[in-house]
């Protein structure tokens, strides 16, 4: 085994955070079985302890001894897993990981990530990981090293260098304790689902947070960010989509010039990141279709626009 993953490993037995690179974004992971390693997390995050984690397994079996497993879960693990998709299941009635993991919640959130440090490490480690991603609580996600590094240093172990993050927005969250539903857009598209699904498949409507990650001001820059602009003034950043570009801010970055969603989503919060300097008034923001993973991007925009 290399030897960054057996360091890792053995900070994960003994209690202790890493960096781990996964295919979306960075996560802050934790052996999931370790309520004083779950808590750390929170703590790191600076998070309400109401909004529960994203706990990551290395293989099927490891997931159905977690949850009660269903026919839809089956059919969605097979399509989409390793990769950027979270299902939430009831937890199994001897479901070994922390409440605390799951907020007091009876449901498990359950995904299986694509990259391949990320499962090498989980795989080792022989428990499921804990792993939010590595930002603090309502800030932008990150998806290199660097962004792990700068927010999270004191609180992680080490990080894991596993390169830029190549889907770049978190993973699609669906509940499948019932007719799914998608409680968090994601790098697996609605389309997807429904392919998958044979039925259509709609967003989580209601009160109350029941999926927090879904409160209105998370992603959120230190700048004031303005949405589906067609011109800019001198000092604004600008984060542009396509080939058509308006000229006049003070800076500017292209999410891609070709106008290619896939890539657009890889580079959004870097690229929101770069932006967020004191020196720019705003960060304005070229609109991006609503279509594909242009879902997902925009969903992260309108939340860093909140505010
Ligand atoms: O791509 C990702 O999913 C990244 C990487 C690191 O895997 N992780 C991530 O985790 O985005 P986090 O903690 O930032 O987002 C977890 C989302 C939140 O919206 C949370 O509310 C929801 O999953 N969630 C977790 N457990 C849930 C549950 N039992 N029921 C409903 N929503 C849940
Ligand atoms: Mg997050």
């Amino acid at each position: 085994m290399h030897n960054l993953i057996t360091e890792a490993v053995a900070h994960l037995r003994a209690g202790r955070l890493i960096g781990l690179p996964t295919e979306t974004v960075y996560g802050l992971a934790a052996n999931a079985l370790d309520d004083c390693a779950v808590a750390a997390i929170y703590a790191a995050k600076s998070r309400p302890q109401f909004n529960p984690l994203i706990i990551h397994i290395g293989d099927v079996a490891q997931a159905r001894a977690l949850v009660q497993w269903n026919s839809a879960a089956e059919v969605l693990a097979a399509h989409f897993w390793p990769g950027p998709l979270t299902m939430i299941l009831p937890r199994a009635e001897q479901c070994p990981v922390s409440l605390l993991a799951s907020a007091g919640l009876d449901t498990l959130a359950l995904r299986m990530p694509a990259h391949p440090m990320a499962l090498e490490v989980i795989r080792a480690a022989g428990v499921p990981l804990a792993a939010p991603s590595a930002n603090r609580s309502g800030r932008i996600s990150p998806t290199t090293p660097a962004h792990v590094q700068e927010e999270m240093e004191l609180a992680v172990a080490m990080v894991l260098d596993g390169g830029n993050c190549v889907v770049g927005v978190e993973s699609t969250v669906v509940d499948i304790t019932g007719a799914a539903v998608i409680l968090r857009p994601g790098g697996v598209t609605r389309e997807m689902l429904q392919a998958v699904l044979g039925y259509e498949v709609k967003d989580y409507i209601g009160e109350g947070v029941h999926a927090p990650g879904m409160l209105a001001s998370h992603y959120a820059p230190h700048l004031p960010v303005r949405l589906n602009v067609q011109t800019v003034e001198a000092k604004e950043a600008l984060l542009a989509f396509g080939p058509l570009v308006p000229q006049g801010a003070a800076c500017t970055m292209n999410l891609s010039a070709s106008g290619n969603l896939a890539e657009a989503a890889a580079n959004v919060f870097a690229y929101l990141r770069a932006l967020d300097r004191p020196e720019f008034t705003r960060i304005a923001v070229m609109p991006i279709p609503q279509e594909g993973l242009g879902v997902a991007i925009n969903d992260r925009l309108a939340r860093a626009a909140a505010r």
